[in-house]
């Protein structure tokens, strides 16, 4: 077991000299945890191949899904990348820094380790000053999955990463809750002027189509069906304690909705749990409820999510009852994650 240093940072020019010490731990082969505006990540430097396996170990992740690597700027990519085409280019110019995580073939410098052997790498530049900060005083790729342990919901604060972390890393920066709450966008840039999202995240659809000629999703995301081109997206993930039925749609049914399922499952003596909006939570019972915001309100619960269903660790129950959203804009992502969360168990009204 690590000793598990853990440090708050609000001021990157006062808290130069621990950015410092996270930036020798990485240089070093260790692991440090650190914030971003989507969740918080693991690190390690990504072109050491035994600082990438580390992080395999530290997370109980398979070895086949490849990790990120986040960078401090645009000026980063060609160290990694071994072409820069131009849709990738206006992508990096719209979005960088931001929750965009763009496929690039690599250069020989990347390990297997850090890819899964793909011969793709994928990059991300956080819209976080004191990620960049850190990844600055680091000064190679690190390779940042997100920090819960496989399988889990990735965590939006430090008091999350520490659960799952607490002696598996040698420091967690503590830089506050994250902003956005649901990962980054992933994207691969095809031949012609035309983008796939292989996961949805932070940049919706709508922002990337304003960027590029033409925008897809992955067809395994829409149906289900197929490898998936990101292979961390073909895991059970997001997994909260408790088997989860996600519910959708105008208030009033979703309240109805909810309410015949509360009655089934109580009547077979099961403990329910409530993930809601503040509409839906006033006609159920109070206890074992975690209210993601005002319904309609995507932005708070993307924001709200993971931590939600982490609330389910401490307030025991046997099924939890939620309430989604619609798909379009980041309701994308947020379905996505919520759709895995319930094994697929969302009922749209
Ligand atoms: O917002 C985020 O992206 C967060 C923060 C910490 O930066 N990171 C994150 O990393 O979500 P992770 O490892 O939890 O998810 C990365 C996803 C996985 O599904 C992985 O399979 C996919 O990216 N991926 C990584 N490299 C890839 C590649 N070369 N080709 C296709 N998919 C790739
Ligand atoms: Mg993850």
């Amino acid at each position: 077991m690590k000793h598990t240093k853990i440090i708050s940072i609000t001021d990157i020019e006062k808290d130069a000299a621990a950015l410092e010490e996270a930036g020798r731990i990485i240089r070093n082969g260790g692991l440090v945890v650190f914030p971003t505006e989507t969740v918080y990540g693991i690190g390690a430097n990504g072109l050491d191949a035994d600082a990438c396996r580390s992080i395999y170990t530290a997370k109980g992740r398979p070895s086949d899904n490849p990790l990120i690597l986040t960078v401090p700027g645009k000026e980063s990519v060609k160290e990694v990348a071994a072409v820069i085409t131009p849709t990738a280019q206006k992508l990096l110019d719209a979005f960088w820094p931001g929750p965009l995580t763009i496929i690039f073939p690599r250069k020989a410098n990347v390990p297997d380790a850090a890819t899964g052997g793909l011969d793709t790498v994928a990059l991300r530049c956080p819209a976080h000053d004191v990620c960049r900060a850190f990844l600055r005083c680091a000064g190679v790729p690190v390779a940042g999955p997100s920090a819960n342990l496989s399988g889990r919901p990735s965590p939006t604060t430090a008091a999350e990463v520490a659960h799952d972390m607490d002696g598996r890393v040698d420091m967690i920066i503590d830089g506050g809750p994250c902003k956005i709450g649901v990962e980054s966008t992933i994207v691969e840039c095809n031949a012609d002027d035309t983008v796939t999202i292989l996961r949805p995240g932070g940049v919706t659809i709508d922002m990337l189509r304003q960027v590029v000629g033409h925008v897809c999703v992955d067809t395994s995301l829409v149906t289900g069906k197929g490898v998936p081109k990101a292979p961390g997206m073909k895991y059970r993930h997001y997994a909260p304690s408790a088997p989860m039925t996600s519910v959708v749609g105008p208030v009033e049914a979703v309240t109805a909705k909810i309410s015949t399922l509360y009655k089934q499952f109580k009547a077979e003596g099961q403990v329910v749990g409530f993930l809601v909006s503040e509409e839906v939570a006033a006609h159920f019972p109070q206890e074992n409820m975690y209210i993601w915001g005002r319904h309609g309100d995507k932005t708070a619960l993307a924001n709200q999510l993971y931590t939600g269903l982490l609330f389910f660790d401490t307030h025991t129950v046997d099924h939890i009852l939620a309430e989604g959203t619609d798909s379009d804009g980041l309701g994308m992502a947020i379905m996505n994650r919520m759709k895995k969360a319930s094994g697929g168990d969302i009922i749209i009204i």
